[in-house]
């Protein structure tokens, strides 16, 4: 498998083979079996916005490769000042290997790579976050022992870059996704990407609004923050809007025994999820953090290696 120079921006441009070769190469490298180098290689990290896990576990994926990674706060650097996207992706390509950036609208990350000469890596966008989704599958892997046959539900806002890299990643490789949310337009499945989703899908991807229905026999519950960044100005809207889709006790009772319970933090307890419910037992969420590390160190290896 030949990924080298290929920019990853989204799910959708990674055939399944490619997305199932680098999750078992994650695998790989996280139980050692398989060591990579990216000496004397550069990594810029272009930040618009905040981030803990994502910042951490790229820098440090960068230092156990051999490599360097360049924090860069996007208002400090002179596209703050209005300089171009496309002129910054053109000198960051002339000083390193690889550009990873996380901004507000995924077309500013189509034109970073329009303009790039280096890979560029989409570290979250409005519409995606695909190292995350590929971190998750590799959760479920590690698990369930499989992706394929399981039912995934996905609760809260279905309309925005969790729902959409957890629908294309999941259902690209065999699991129905359900999306459970809210009957409001701005919760809604966003039907352009679901249409690209569901062209390359095996599994299903469907829509159920009650949220005990929607649970029930699932393998795996899935939810993301009801205010995502960027987002803060609808905050009591959206927490009034969203409050029937909680994954609490009760929705986990209607999931299979062993369900395991997703969330790609940061968290808020008593909003999108009870506290019991992401600090008990079914609760996978630090090992999809951990896996953040060893997931992206796959991706950096491959496409800049
Ligand atoms: N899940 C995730 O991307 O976390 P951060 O916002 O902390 O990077
Ligand atoms: N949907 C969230 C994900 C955070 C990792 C956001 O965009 O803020």
């Amino acid at each position: 498998m030949n990924l080298k120079g290929r920019h990853f921006l989204t799910l959708l441009d990674y055939r399944r083979d490619e997305i199932e070769y680098l999750l078992d190469l994650a695998i790989k490298m996280k139980k050692g079996q398989v060591r990579k180098s990216l000496k004397n290689k550069s990594l810029a990290m272009l930040f618009q916005k905040a981030s803990t896990r994502t910042r951490v576990s790229f820098e440090v994926g960068m230092t156990q490769l051999d490599g360097h990674a360049l924090f860069m706060d996007m208002s400090t650097t002179q596209l703050g000042r209005g300089e171009t996207v496309g002129d910054t992706a053109q000198t960051l390509s002339r000083y390193v290997d690889g550009i990873m950036a996380r901004l507000y609208k995924h077309s500013d990350a189509e034109e970073l790579a329009k303009y790039a000469k280096v890979p560029v890596i989409n570290a979250l966008t409005d519409l995606y976050h695909p190292c995350q989704t590929m971190a998750d599958m590799m959760t479920v892997i590690e698990k369930k022992g499989r992706i394929k046959g399981l039912k995934v539900v996905f609760y809260g806002d279905c309309g925005f870059n969790m729902f959409n890299c957890t629908a294309i990643g999941f259902s690209k490789l065999g699991a129905d996704v359900v999306a459970c949310c809210p009957n409001l337009p701005s919760y809604s499945l966003n039907e352009a990407v679901m249409a690209k989703a569901r062209k390359e899908a095996i599994g299903k991807i469907s829509v159920e609004h009650d949220p005990l229905k929607a649970a029930k026999d699932a393998d795996v519950i899935v939810t993301d923050v009801w205010v995502s960044m960027g987002q803060d100005a609808e905050k009591a809207k959206r927490l009034q809007e969203l409050k029937d889709y909680q994954v609490n006790a009760k929705v986990m009772a209607q999931a299979k025994k062993d369900a395991i319970f997703m969330h790609c933090l940061p968290a808020h307890r008593g909003e999108e999820v009870a506290a019991d419910v992401i600090d008990g037992t079914q609760s996978v969420v630090f090992d999809e953090a951990e896996n953040r590390l060893h997931a992206q160190k796959a991706i950096l290896a491959e496409l800049m290696g």
